[in-house]
């Protein structure tokens, strides 16, 4: 199962293995990340699950789709980096991400 790191603001990192098919928010709210609230249960109509994804993995994922970045107008501190977590799917390719977490969502 792919394993995936999230790292807090102040880089506290939490480790987790996660289920194929569950999306990074999911992944998240289950084992009670700091910084993702999920207001809207991951429909992309909230931007509480901003994260932040580096080059090396943005590849791995698809690209933003355009519900993605009119939520992302809403979300605090955007960068070329960000997503919704909820727009992520995890499988076994991205085996080792790494998400990092926005300061103003803690
Ligand atoms: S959970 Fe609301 S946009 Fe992702």
């Amino acid at each position: 199962m792919p394993r995936i790191t999230f790292i807090e603001h102040d880089e506290t990192i939490h480790e987790i293995t996660a289920e194929d098919g569950a999306t990074v928010m999911e992944v998240a709210l289950d084992n009670s990340i700091p910084g993702i609230d999920a207001d809207c249960g991951g429909q992309c109509a909230c931007a509480t699950c901003h994260v932040f994804i580096n080059d090396d993995w943005a590849s791995k994922i698809p690209a933003r789709e355009e519900a993605e970045e009119t939520m992302l107008e809403l979300a605090e501190g955007v960068t070329e980096f960000s997503r919704l977590a909820c727009q992520i799917e995890i499988n076994d390719a991205l085996d080792g991400l790494q998400v990092r977490l926005p300061a103003a969502q803690h």
